[in-house]
């Protein structure tokens, strides 16, 4: 008899723990064998649940994301071994006696049962005659351009073991919920069996316009389209898009989500991004491309810099630049490409990051403002950062990170109560290890603090020294600590680490708008360009980004955390934690591990010279023969 996990889910507000009580009862009396598990979040389980369940395998208070609840499902069941799955919603209003009836009727390994009547998501009444699920339809059959019926199933019987295993719910954004699975499925061309079934009346729903508007901005992530594209594209076919095709209220969608972003957004700020310097550089990778501007994750820096202004809501955006001004012209542009306006600041000589802003100030305009420091990457956006600050009575605010190398930033000393009370700039005794990350956020009061301030021992004119005068003088700077952030020290290693943080972070699902051969493979997160092709028998094992009109196989093996650029070659190769620029090519026989290769560079070898695990950084243009 084939090992079945029964995972019931809830969330218990009010009497919801009758309806969940319901559920084990009526799953004992149809499923006796089953191993009857449940994820429960919101009220305490009550003392029949933990009697009758098998095993209660998560609890917590607040809402579980019901992406996790997969994850947490699948996972048992992996352990588990079983055969079987069958996920369902614990307070819902599914019958067991229909659930078995399909269960034995349907020999198709997937089964999605559509309920008989929809349910219509009324939390808002402008919002009546569409569901949150058939929204996050309409992301699905764009993607998949395939209409997988209504899923409000709450549903999901998979009877074959392995598509269990071949599930992969890890660094997901849990918002997502049932369509997480579903794009797994899909992906995989997997059948699935759509009968209908009989549903007891729904009690009540929890649902409000302000979470669902928020759960969109993680479809927007992951599928990769913005919620705007999609409702545009739904309004050219409504009928494709949606289960009612209700035009009228697809407009009213976007007249409400564009009034939630906006409520959202930071008002009336600038933002300005240092990327000054000499830009000369040497690294070993490029020292032909202005810092700023080099690729990770196959996007330069500055646009990661950028699209975390944008987002917050500043459009209105400055960079003060050095030498290369042509680069960044050809690069970034004047930002119609974000909605933004982009205004180049010179900066004749690196005089500190105090004179980038006093050069600035014809710009700024007495305008509270963001300064970003262009070499910085953070794994978190600044969008609640800046709203904090937006609403505040601070003159200044900084975020700080624990670091182990102190005395090469600038340092904050905090009282008991997380007040600043010192900012020093690379001291050699550094007093804590809590660094400046290169985001703060200033008043119109800077500009008095700059004024007063003399040039370091370094000659430059220090932001960090104009912030200690602010506090000399009473203003107030708030501070807020963050965990994970990157920042430029010019070798190779960080650009690999910088890689692995963005690929971790802000790569999400599946996507692929190239060709991959039957005979190859591609697991976890893992997005494939356009015109990209992955020849046979290759294996591509995210987190991976390939770019546009790449080759790659036949017989390649790309690890995890490689990010490959536009019009890349790989064959016959294992390459693994890498990042390949532009043009390249590479074919030697081997394993390579931990490498950069250079615009237009080509690796190549006679089969099977290479040693395991070899690492390589090669420049731009560079040839090498192993
Ligand atoms: O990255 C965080 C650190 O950045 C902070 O902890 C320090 O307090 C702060 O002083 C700064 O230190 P660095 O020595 O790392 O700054 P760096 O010279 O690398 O410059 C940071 C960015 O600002 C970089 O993109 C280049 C740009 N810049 C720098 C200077 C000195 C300018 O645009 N103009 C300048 O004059």
């Amino acid at each position: 008899m084939p090992k079945l996990v029964i995972g019931l889910r809830a969330y218990l507000v009010r009497e919801k723990d009758k309806e969940l009580d319901l559920q084990i009862k009526e799953a004992r009396k149809y499923f006796p064998n089953a191993d009857i598990v449940v994820t429960v979040c919101g009220n305490k389980y009550n003392s029949f649940t933990k009697r009758k369940a098998n095993n209660i395998i998560y609890y917590s208070e607040k809402p579980l994301g019901l992406g996790k609840t997969w994850e947490i499902i699948v996972d048992y069941a992996k352990k588990k071994n079983a055969d079987e799955v069958i996920v369902v919603d614990g307070d819902d209003q599914h019958f067991f006696s229909e659930i078995k009836k399909i269960y034995e009727q349907y020999k198709s390994q997937l089964v999605i049962p559509q309920r008989e009547k929809r349910f219509i998501f009324s939390g808002d009444s402008e919002l009546h005659g569409i569901t949150l699920e058939d929204l996050e339809n309409a992301f699905i059959r764009y993607k998949h351009k395939t209409r997988i019926n209504d899923l409000q199933s709450g549903l999901f019987i998979i009877k074959d073991k392995r598509i269990i295993n071949g599930l992969d719910f890890s660094n997901k954004n849990s918002f997502i919920g049932d369509f997480l699975f579903l794009d797994q499925v899909l992906d995989k061309k997997i059948d699935i069996g759509l009968p209908v079934i009989r549903i007891r009346p729904q009690t009540s729903t929890i649902s409000s316009r302000s979470l669902v508007f928020s759960g969109i901005k993680a479809y927007e992530d992951y599928f990769g389209i913005k919620f705007k594209e999609i409702i545009k594209i739904s309004m050219r076919d409504p009928n494709f898009y949606l289960p009612n095709g209700k035009l009228s209220v697809l407009t009213k969608i976007e007249e409400l989500y564009l009034e939630h972003i906006n409520s959202e957004k930071v008002k009336d700020m600038k933002g300005l991004i240092l990327a000054g310097g000499y830009g000369t550089r040497l690294r070993p990778i490029t020292y032909t491309v202005q810092k700023q501007l080099i690729p990770i994750a196959n996007k330069p820096i500055i646009y990661y810099v950028i699209e975390d202004l944008v987002n917050s809501g500043i459009n209105d955006i400055g960079i003060v630049i050095g030498q290369n001004k042509h680069q960044f012209i050809k690069i970034v542009g004047d930002g119609s490409k974000w909605n933004a306006k982009i205004t180049y600041i010179n900066q004749d000589n690196p005089k500190g990051l105090a004179h980038a802003v006093l050069i600035s100030k014809e710009f700024l305009d007495g305008k509270d403002f963001v300064m970003y420091l262009g070499d910085n990457l953070l794994k978190e956006n600044i969008h609640e950062f800046v709203k904090k600050f937006n609403n505040s009575n601070v003159d200044a605010s900084i975020l700080l990170t624990p670091v182990s190398d102190p005395e090469k930033f600038g340092i904050a000393k905090l009282d008991s109560n997380g007040n600043v009370i010192k900012l020093l700039e690379k001291p050699k005794n550094p007093p804590t290890n809590l660094a400046i990350v290169g985001v703060y956020t200033f008043r119109n009061s800077i500009f008095k603090a700059i004024s007063s301030i003399k040039p370091s021992k370094r000659g430059e004119l220090e932001i960090t020294d104009a912030m200690q005068w602010l506090l000399d003088n009473k203003y107030k700077i708030s501070s807020t600590l963050i965990k994970d952030y990157w920042k430029d020290t010019g070798n190779a290693e960080a650009l690999l680490d910088a890689n692995r943080m963005i690929l971790d972070s802000r790569l999400n699902g599946y996507s692929n708008l190239g060709k991959v051969s039957d005979a190859s493979t591609i697991k976890g997160r893992v997005k494939i360009g356009k015109n990209t092709i992955i020849y046979d028998n290759s294996i591509i094992s995210g987190p991976v980004v390939i770019g546009d009109n790449c080759k790659i196989g036949p017989n390649a093996y790309i690890g995890p955390y490689t990010s490959i650029g536009d019009g890349v070659i790989v064959k016959e190769t294992e390459l693994e934690n890498s990042i390949v620029l532009n043009n390249s090519y590479i074919n030697s026989g081997k394993r390579i591990v931990d490498s950069i290769m250079g615009e237009n560079s080509k690796v190549s070898s006679a089969k099977n010279n290479l040693p395991e695990g070899h690492k390589l950084i090669i420049s731009d243009n560079s040839e090498v023969g192993l």
